[in-house]
């Protein structure tokens, strides 16, 4: 069999990005294997997810710890399963500087808005305020700036009328689970070659 590329999806909550990674990690051209999901929250619902799909799963607890402390573990936990590619999928912490450094080029995420645009949280309430007529999701490399790093990929819907916040949220969650997959995989085969 091809060599594929060690990827950990990272979460916090419900994980349904991470699932669609695990899915399309199944075919057997996929050029990554998710081999470990690790959270730092042990209430996170992808946690059961991966048990089921019989993946690693790993916690690391954020909850009293400093920064400096939590990241440390979770670099050690990483290095323990000896994961090449980090794709952070609703995981809900700001890594240091050092941590992102350390895993340059090999660690993206997903953010419910077109980047640049949107930075931060609550994406779709605030294009809905701003009037968009557009909305969307991009997977980039993370950087040290919080959702900054280079862009990967995009995937563009349309703000409709009569829409809220969750009428957006899943019209773009949607287009999350196909443009991750896609973009994960781009990004190992790059890393295989
Ligand atoms: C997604 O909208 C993702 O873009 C953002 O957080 C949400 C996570 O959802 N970073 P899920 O946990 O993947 O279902």
């Amino acid at each position: 069999m091809t060599r594929k590329i060690k990827t950990a999806a990272l979460i916090s909550g419900r994980g349904s990005n991470m699932a669609a990674l695990v899915e399309a990690a199944r075919a057997p051209d996929y050029p990554a294997d998710m081999a470990l999901v690790l959270s730092n929250r042990a209430d996170a619902a992808g946690l059961d997810f991966a048990r089921n799909h019989g993946i690693a799963a790993a916690l690391v607890p954020s909850k009293g710890r400093t920064r400096e402390a939590f990241d440390a573990a979770l670099d050690a936990e990483l290095r323990a399963h000896g994961i090449e590619l980090i794709a952070l999928a609703g995981f809900m912490r700001v890594l240091t500087p050092e941590l992102v450094a350390k895993w340059r080029g090999r660690m993206i995420n997903i953010h419910p808005s077109l980047l640049p645009d949107f930075k931060g949280l609550d994406t779709h309430a605030r294009a809905l305020a701003a009037g968009r007529r557009e909305h969307g999701c991009t997977v980039h490399y993370v950087s040290a700036e919080l959702d900054a790093g280079e862009i990967i990929a995009q995937a563009r819907v349309p703000v409709l009328a009569g829409d809220d916040a969750n009428a957006l949220s899943a019209r773009v969650l949607e287009q999350e689970h196909k443009l991750y997959p896609k973009a994960l995989a781009d990004v190992a085969r790059r890393l295989l070659d």
